[in-house]
């Protein structure tokens, strides 16, 4: 059966922020020491950074990159790793000591040399709304007050100019340090974002929170005037504890769900009037969690091996699968289709743990995910336009990881073209593991060549490692364009198809 697909350019659902496929990278683990920041490899230049690594992130065109955490940031001091001085410190969050060599001005040097923007998440657990403008002043003044004074003197004349701030991190969550009830996150919220605008009136704030109902209208009644953004989190397939992945089937099942705290996050803004001033970030997601068991305990008799070591699980690189690289077209899909309301994305991380780049002393690996990236980066476009199936997209039934059967769509389609160039584009996703999908597109193009950019693995338990390469991008011309033909999608595939002039 052919599903026949029409696509109205004509009707614009939205401009995407390229900062959907942002990206994030905390101190935990080896996504700082020992990953980008790595003095003395062979592979680092002058200044410490893997130059391996940046080479990946500039190919996905990395818009923004979300730092220091995360957990970590809730007990972070800037100011103890700023200048010559830095102060090691004992990170509570993940329990082990951090030397501090990398901090604000390491940071500001590594997304100069990605090109992409800085986006300062704040302590908000222990930290204090000084420490927060503090932060703001010594980045964004020019050379007023101590904290300018310093950062000159640190060598950096120009200020830093960051624009995207964000208060705090899931300090709703009982695992957070310096955790907060509602009442408190609202007041903490407002005086901080008081004091960081007085210090720099231009700098676009968010504020941590979820999709709950009291949180959301606590948090927006006190300080809805004050931010541009509203940050939600999500990891699907949850492995903190248990490092046991989904399968491929069960992770098809989480596709399901993907927008519903959009949806809900969106029904809050609305309800209080506040849609077209304030954007969500999802400055946090991935498939599946970290695995980092063990760790944000209080119980007695907890040995540091047994937070510490059980980390290196997440080095598994055969559990990056074709299940991660559906997961995430599906999601950005999602993003794009909502991206009146959703401004940024964050992929959490970037790099090791469960990033979409894997680092060894020696090289990288770019996980299947990253090709995912590449693929939306490079080749979809960037303006959303109208697309349906005339009569529907056949379902699957699938086990999700909770043992339920749960019905879902084989296609995940997504039309867009560009704004600068002719043509469009479709990222078409077929979740089905071993069937193929054909679709017939009911476009208007008389004389234009069609190609198809194409994610893809032989197995859905296809991965890359430092010995494979089972994973990456294909190309495949498929001549000039017409209406009654038939576009085959492999199973477990991710697709941009192009229709380009000629
Ligand atoms: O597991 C990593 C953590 O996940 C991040 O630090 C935190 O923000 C999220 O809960």
């Amino acid at each position: 059966m052919t599903i026949s697909v029409n696509i109205n350019d004509k009707r614009i659902t939205g401009k995407r922020d390229i900062m959907l496929y942002g990206h994030f990278i905390e101190h935990f683990h080896r996504q700082i020491y020992d990953g980008i920041f790595d003095p003395g490899n062979p592979l680092s230049d002058e200044d410490g950074f893997r130059t391996d690594i940046i080479e990946a992130m500039k190919k996905i065109k990395v818009p923004v990159l979300r730092w220091p955490g995360g957990c970590f940031v809730s007990s972070y001091h800037w100011k103890d790793a700023v200048g010559a001085e830095r102060k090691p410190l004992f990170d509570k969050a993940w329990r082990v000591e951090d030397p501090n060599t990398f901090g604000t001005d390491e940071y500001i040097k590594l997304c100069r040399k990605i090109g992409c923007e800085p986006y300062i998440c704040t302590n908000a657990g222990t930290g204090t709304p000084e420490e927060m403008s503090d932060w703001v002043e010594y980045c964004n003044l020019d050379h007023e007050g101590q904290y300018a004074k310093q950062r000159i003197a640190n060598g950096f004349e120009e200020p830093y100019d960051v624009k995207y701030w964000s208060i705090g991190n899931e300090n709703y969550g009982y695992w957070e340090i310096g955790a907060k009830s509602a009442d408190e996150w609202g007041r903490l919220v407002r005086e901080s974002a008081k004091m960081m605008m007085h210090v720099d009136a231009g700098a676009q704030l968010s504020a941590a929170a979820l999709s709950d109902i009291d949180w959301n209208v606590n948090l927006l009644k006190n300080c809805g005037q004050y931010l541009d953004w509203i940050s939600i989190h999500q990891y699907w397939d949850m492995m903190a504890e248990v490092n046991a992945p989904a399968s491929y089937e069960e992770c098809m099942a989480f596709t399901k769900d993907i927008a519903r705290s959009v949806d809900e996050v969106r029904g809050i803004l609305t309800a209080m009037k506040l849609e077209d001033k304030i954007k969500i970030a999802f400055d946090e997601w991935n498939l599946r969690s970290w695995h980092h068991p063990n760790v944000h305990t209080i119980r007695q008799g907890v040995n540091a091996e047994d937070y510490v070591e059980p980390r290196d699980k997440n080095d598994d690189n055969s559990t990056y699968t074709m299940a991660d690289a559906v997961f995430t077209a599906c999601f950005l899909n999602a993003m794009n289709r909502n991206c009146d309301i959703v401004g940024m994305a964050n992929f959490a991380p970037i790099l090791n743990t469960r990033g979409c780049i894997y680092s060894y002393d020696k090289g990288i690996v770019l996980r299947t995910t990253y090709h995912v990236f590449d693929l939306y980066v490079n080749y979809l476009g960037d303006t959303v336009i109208d697309l349906w199936a005339k009569d529907g997209i056949p379902a699957m039934n699938v086990h999700s990881k909770s043992g339920d059967e749960v019905s879902v769509d084989t296609l995940d389609l997504l039309a867009a073209k560009w704004s600068d160039r002719e043509g469009i584009s479709l990222a078409a996703v077929n979740k089905h593991a071993s069937e193929s999908q054909s679709i017939a597109l009911d476009y208007e193009a008389d004389n234009a060549e069609i190609t198809m950019y194409s994610v893809i693995g032989k197995s859905v338990d296809s991965y890359n490692d430092r010995d494979r390469n089972d994973v990456g991008i294909q190309e495949k011309k498929l001549g000039r364009f017409s209406r009654d033909m038939h576009v085959e999608l492999a199973p477990h595939s991710v697709n941009v198809i192009q229709i380009i002039p000629v």
